[in-house]
């Protein structure tokens, strides 16, 4: 099987060239400078020369805040770059492995009432900022196409390589000993381990259209700062803050929640959020 993996140089792009390295298998991985997704003529050529089964759009616009102000930015990257991808397959008749978020889902405590278990794949989106506009533009765009697809949202995407929560958390606890995280906004962490993997299980079952993948149980930003710091045995004094006390410039959800059941009903099964904590710190420690 052949795979060109997109955005090669982001956090989950580099945890599939490396999951995809281990297995021997045939890739291209390009970075935003090999391979601009706007462009559609760079896209064209590549995936024809190239004609892989599998395209892995590990590329997308996702600096949330921004987002806001480069609404047009994002929409580029996250809407059009999924087309021209999408266009491109229809070509070479190659599958579109492609990520989205749980930001397509206005993530309100009313929805937590109506999901408990978080948000099932069919559920009414209703993006909760620009970023999360652009990336539900994105999923439209494949939910409209003839060509053979899957879509994973995934949640607080953590892994051992690029930048997010954990890395952010361990650097400011080291740099000034405190740090002050929500505690009224709750969710589960997407692994990118666990993402690759199950994707991979996922595409050797066949499947398409939209899967939920993230980590079992349910955790605040703040009980999952208080988890990383225990983990690491780094000592952190931790302030419990409201969402009211940390302003963004975009809109955070307060129920991020992803339902599972459809994965799981395909045999695969969640991580509970801190067993995939104590994994991603050993994979971290080895870095
Ligand atoms: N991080 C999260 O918490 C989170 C949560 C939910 C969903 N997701 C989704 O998960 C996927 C992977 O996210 P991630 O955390 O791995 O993102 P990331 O680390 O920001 O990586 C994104 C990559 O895309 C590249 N890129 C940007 N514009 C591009 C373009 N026009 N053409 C080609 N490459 C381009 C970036 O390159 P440059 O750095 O050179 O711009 C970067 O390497 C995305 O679809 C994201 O929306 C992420």
């Amino acid at each position: 099987m052949k795979y060109l993996i997109t955005g090669a140089n982001g956090q989950l792009g580099r945890e599939w060239v490396q999951y995809l390295s281990a297995l021997n298998a045939e890739i291209i991985a390009t970075t935003s400078e090999q391979l601009d997704i706007t462009d559609s003529d760079s896209v064209t050529k590549v995936v024809n020369e190239f004609a892989p089964d599998f395209i892995i759009n590990c590329a997308a616009y996702t600096k949330v805040d921004l987002a806001e102000s480069d609404f047009e930015g994002a929409m580029r990257v996250n809407r059009d770059g999924v087309k021209n991808l999408i266009d491109a397959c229809a070509i070479t008749e190659s599958k579109l492995v492609h990520f989205s978020t749980d930001y397509v889902f206005s993530g309100s405590e009313e929805d937590r009432g109506t999901f408990p278990f978080g948000y099932p794949e069919d559920a009414k989106t209703d993006p909760i900022n620009r970023y999360g506009y652009s990336k539900r533009a994105g999923e439209i765009e494949l939910e409209k196409s003839d060509i053979d697809w899957l879509l994973i949202r995934v949640s607080w995407l953590c892994g051992s390589q690029g930048s997010n929560f954990v890395k952010t958390m361990l650097r400011l606890g080291r740099e000034h000993g405190e740090v002050s995280v929500v505690e009224d906004q709750t969710g589960s962490p997407s692994y990118t381990f666990d993402v690759v993997e199950k994707t991979d299980q996922l595409l050797k079952q066949g499947l398409k259209g939209i899967y939920h993948i993230s980590s079992g149980g349910e955790v605040s930003w703040a009980d999952f700062a208080e988890a990383i710091f225990s983990e690491k045995g780094q000592k952190t004094t931790l302030h419990r803050i409201t969402s009211d006390q940390f302003k963004t410039i975009a809109k955070r959800p307060s129920f991020s929640l992803l339902n599972k059941e459809k994965m799981i009903k395909k045999g695969l099964n969640p991580f509970d959020w801190r067993d995939g904590l104590k994994r991603l710190m050993t994979e971290m420690e080895g870095i």
